[in-house]
């Protein structure tokens, strides 16, 4: 029995100590992910907010290349490896962790959508 709620209570600080490594940026934004998603205005936003501080169009930008147009993103979405870093744990995109889960989600639905543009 002792052994047993050893077992629980390890179990719980385990659990509770996972959620908190989880990093998640809270950016405020809770918006529900739009019906229809459109590069413009919901990716964009959400490039603009999260990524072209690095990716932008200076050839020296420190994320290497830009995401600050459709052609960009829907590139880098579609046939590259986009979506994979955004929702990667160990190496997220942008680097300080991962962005709020409806922003996240808000990708996938474009994509669900077929790349609208505007
Ligand atoms: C603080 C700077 C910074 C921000 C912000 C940032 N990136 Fe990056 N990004 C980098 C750097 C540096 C690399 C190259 C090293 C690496 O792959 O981790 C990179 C690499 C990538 C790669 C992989 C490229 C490859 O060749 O495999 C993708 C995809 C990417 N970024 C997408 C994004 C997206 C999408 C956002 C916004 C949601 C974003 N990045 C925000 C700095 C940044």
């Amino acid at each position: 029995m002792k052994r047993c709620l050893f077992l629980v209570v390890m179990t719980a600080f385990f659990a509770h100590w996972m959620a908190c490594t989880e990093a998640v940026i809270d950016d405020g934004n809770s918006d529900p992910i739009p019906e229809v998603v459109k590069y413009d205005p919901d990716v964009k936003a959400i490039m603009v907010t999260h990524c072209e501080g690095c990716h932008s169009d200076e050839p020296a930008a420190p994320g290497g290349f830009p995401l600050t147009t459709y052609a960009h993103v829907k590139n880098w979405t579609e046939n590259e490896n986009l979506v994979d870093r955004v929702n990667d744990l160990a190496a997220p995109m942008p680097p300080g962790g991962l962005m709020p889960e409806n922003e996240r989600l808000t990708i996938d639905q474009w994509i669900a959508d077929g790349y609208l543009e505007n």
